[in-house]
């Protein structure tokens, strides 16, 4: 006797936590654990078979996990090809997406390749739209390895590009066939980065749950400083509650929207920054978040003490809440609008907000009236 605990698979599979999406005959599901990364050739093996893989990475990754995703690939005898990619925004362009599509193009891809996104929102949003588009569409993998993606970019099919004009605004829906997020890479992941996935999960309790944003405010701060256990309730919880909007409504006409508390703002805030690492996009939503709130009272939509709920929570979690926490130089209130208008969020020509009526309560209005909104940004923008 060694006195080593095997662990069988039955043992590992329980200790797995598994969200499914239902999306019929699409539906896929979430994994979430510790150590799933060393697991990812048998689960890739056990829900698409045997394919060739390609691959698609940043180089901070790469660094950190691409050694164990790749002993794990190799161990379940999957052949990949890789492609690395520098890491940040800025690689959320046409210029990578064309470097991706070529790569997999030119690895000889079949459309019964799988192509793998494994890394933060920026390659999984970059590889899930070169997988919608090369050959017409190939299956793929999402491994998140960040918590902004393992909560929210990762799930629901959203994948796409920035361009000059905003975030976002060229993609495509397509939704990944296995969502692999091993909560061990959390470990790696620098605290600004975080911190920033941290807005993404205070979101869900705002829009939907008040339980939930109750349960942060206890136990945020663990959650940030390493708690294990708390970082795989949260992330859960959270891919729960997307699972259910994306199943309810996977092409965002109704109730998906809501997912998009704070950005209306948060869009805006970062394509003002010209994604130069001022600010990253949970950064963004975070500030977005507290003036969507901030909106709501000034127009009695909701009470003042909800704002300054969701300012005291993300200042506790070291997030940033007003446009004057932004280093450096931001264009004034009518540049901001204009911004705004060129978001896909415009319906008819009307800009649609995503409003709180309390905490766990958001809803949808188009009914902003535009002097309002421009007296709104211009206190804000001045606002230190
Ligand atoms: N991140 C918002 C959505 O996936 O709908």
């Amino acid at each position: 006797m060694t006195g080593i605990k095997t662990v069988s698979k039955t043992e590992r599979d329980a200790a797995t936590n598994r969200v499914t999406v239902g999306l019929g005959k699409r539906a896929y599901d979430i994994l979430i654990g510790p150590g799933l990364l060393g697991r990812a050739g048998e689960l890739i093996v056990e829900r698409f078979g045997r394919r060739k893989l390609v691959i698609v990475t940043d180089q901070n990754v790469d660094a950190h996990h691409g050694a164990a995703l790749q002993q794990s690939l190799d161990t379940s005898g999957l052949a990949i090809s890789k492609i690395t990619l520098a890491p940040g925004e800025a690689t959320k362009s046409f210029d990578a997406l064309e470097q991706v599509v070529d790569f997999a193009l030119g690895a000889g891809s079949e459309r019964s390749d799988l192509l793998v996104a494994f890394g933060g929102g920026v390659i999984g949003d970059l590889a899930g739209f070169g997988a919608a588009i090369a050959l017409r569409g190939v299956e793929f993998v999402q491994i998140p390895t960040s918590l902004l993606a393992q909560v929210d970019s990762s799930v629901g099919g959203k994948t796409g590009i920035n361009t000059p004009r905003g975030k976002n605004l060229v993609g495509a829906f397509h939704q990944p066939g296995l969502v692999i997020a091993d909560t061990g890479t959390l470990e790696t992941l620098p605290e600004r980065e975080l911190r920033a996935g941290y807005a993404e999960i205070i979101k869900y309790g705002l829009i939907g749950d008040s339980g939930f944003f109750s349960w942060l405010e206890a136990n945020g701060p663990a959650l940030l400083a390493g708690d294990r256990a708390a970082r795989i309730h949260a992330i859960r919880t959270a891919c729960e509650a997307k699972a259910d909007y994306v199943a309810r409504d996977e092409r965002e006409h109704g109730v998906r929207a809501l997912l998009n508390l704070g950005h209306t703002f948060g869009h805006v805030l970062e394509a003002a920054t010209q994604y130069d690492g001022r600010l990253n996009h949970g950064e963004a939503v975070a500030i977005g978040m507290v003036l969507a709130a901030q909106l709501s009272a000034d127009l009695g939509m909701c009470s003042d003490e909800v704002p300054e709920r969701i300012k005291a929570h993300l200042e506790i979690a070291q997030l940033p809440t007003q446009i004057g926490d932004i280093p450096g130089q931001l264009p004034g209130a009518g540049k901001l609008i204009g911004l705004m208008q060129q978001d896909k969020k415009v319906r008819d020509g009307k800009l649609n907000f995503i409003m709180l009526g309390d905490i766990g309560s958001a809803f949808v209005t188009n009914a902003i009236p535009d002097d309002q909104l421009h007296s709104f940004m211009t206190a804000k923008c001045s606002q230190t």
